[in-house]
């Protein structure tokens, strides 16, 4: 009987991850820009999706289908660009993953007392249960918003925290988000993170808060029990084609040089552009919460995963805003308090214009259109992820708390910097 059970169990578990048979992964680590920029263009060529992305003298992680695995390597061979492996077996090696995530869920502290466990990837019903627990207990700080529905029809909650329940129009107010991408797990702990401490710090005594810890709740789910690496929305209504190839990259749907570089017209690539700029409910939720605020909002962080590095507008082009200056010098000093609290082989941020540092222009970003409508301060705040020696997918979700305390700290200082520059002026 035990033996059947074990030996079912293999087999589901093996039936998982087929789509990812014979695909591989390496890292990639360009030396200058024009290595960076080929590794950017072998996005279309050969569709590569980069897990993490390279910058000059970093390693990037690119996941290679088998079809193209042969000219992959042929071509970082005759560019010159160092690459390594990193899985030789995808599918065999995301089966250890759901091991190991599994076993540590079996043994998961789970939430106690009203401690979001950080022991652990959350899944999207653990998320909505904290957040709903929160706000029962901190009635007078917390509201949950319901900002729309999925696709699917999940509800999409962000939270707003304040003591004067948005009221007092002076005070400047800080968004953070995550999961913009399913597959971006470790992002939405960071978030509710924040909310644990911001009940229990002074930083409501100056500012207001709006978190959206899943910007994609159909992609994040999908990502747990269809694909690991889904980033895209789940819509069916956007193409001919969307029936065989759901979904909308959010973070090229929104209206700024909407789909004129970095995506695509066909709905089964990952950077699907949708069929016009705000098609999909989930980036037209996150629009509608922030719109009538925008001209309060100093600081906007969005939360990805993964590459360790702090980017700003504008990702269309490479161009500088007007508020470039503060941009840059904002991120160094988030950076920099995430570095002074990391561990030693985390890697130091990078922080810069984002088409510069990663070599990919992409148009239709949520960065690039929150800074647009006037939110002085917009990051993408790339986590630390995969690092060369280790195995997997993910980060060990050992690291999840140390990510979301050092993040978290980088977004107090970021807060205050923000506040001090554009918090007054601004009304
Ligand atoms: C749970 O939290 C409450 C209020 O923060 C505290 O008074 C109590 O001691 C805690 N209980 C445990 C078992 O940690
Ligand atoms: C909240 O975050 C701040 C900044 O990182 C930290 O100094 C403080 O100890 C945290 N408070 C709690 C209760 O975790």
């Amino acid at each position: 009987m035990k033996a059947w059970a074990v030996l079912l169990l293999f087999a589901v578990a093996n039936a998982k991850h087929e789509q990812y048979q014979g695909w591989k992964s390496y890292f990639v680590k360009p030396s200058n820009n024009v290595q960076l920029k080929v590794l950017g263009s072998f996005v279309e060529k050969y569709g590569i999706d980069f897990l993490s992305s390279p910058a000059v003298e970093r390693n990037g992680l690119a996941l290679v289908k088998p079809e193209v695995h042969e000219d992959f390597i042929k071509s970082l061979e005759d560019y010159g660009i160092a690459y390594k492996i990193h899985a030789k077996d995808v599918k065999a090696q995301l089966d250890i993953d759901d091991e190991v995530i599994e076993t540590r869920r079996r043994e998961s502290r789970g939430m106690k007392n009203g401690t979001i466990p950080l022991d652990n990837y959350l899944e999207l019903e653990e998320i909505y249960d904290y957040i709903d627990y929160v706000a029962e207990q901190y009635p007078d700080l917390v509201t949950i918003l319901h900002a729309g529905d999925t696709f699917e029809g999940r509800p999409i909650k962000y939270i707003k925290i304040s003591t004067t329940n948005f009221e007092d129009t002076n005070k400047p107010i800080i968004h953070i988000d995550g999961g913009f991408f399913g597959r971006d797990w470790i992002t939405p702990s960071i978030v509710l993170y924040a909310l644990q401490n911001l009940t229990q710090s002074d930083m409501l005594d100056d500012y207001d808060w709006i978190l959206a810890p899943v910007i994609n709740p159909d992609g994040y789910k999908y990502s747990f029990t269809n694909d690991r690496f889904w980033i895209k929305t789940r819509s069916t209504d956007q193409h001919l084609l969307s029936g065989l190839c759901p979904g909308v990259n959010i973070n090229r749907n929104y209206d700024f040089f909407w789909n004129t570089v970095g995506t695509s017209n066909t709905p089964c690539a990952d950077n699907y552009a949708g069929s016009r700029a705000l098609s999909e409910k989930e980036s037209s939720a996150l629009n509608g919460a922030l719109v009538d605020l925008i001209s309060r909002i100093v600081l906007g962080i969005s939360l990805h995963d993964s590459g360790s590095s702090i980017l700003f507008p504008w990702s269309h082009d490479g161009s500088l805003s007007n508020h470039a200056f503060a941009l840059q010098s904002v991120g160094v000093s988030i950076a920099d308090t995430i570095y002074s609290n990391s561990l030693p082989d985390f890697p130091r941020y990078i922080v810069g214009n984002s088409a510069l540092v990663t070599g990919i222009e992409k148009s239709g970003t949520g960065i690039d259109y929150a800074h647009m409508l006037g939110i002085p301060l917009t990051y993408n705040l790339r986590v630390p992820g995969i690092e060369e020696g280790t195995e997997g997918f993910h980060l060990d979700p050992e690291y999840i708390e140390q990510v979301a305390k050092e993040t978290w700290a980088g977004i107090v200082v970021g807060a205050r910097r923000a506040a001090e520059l554009f918090g007054r002026t601004r009304n």
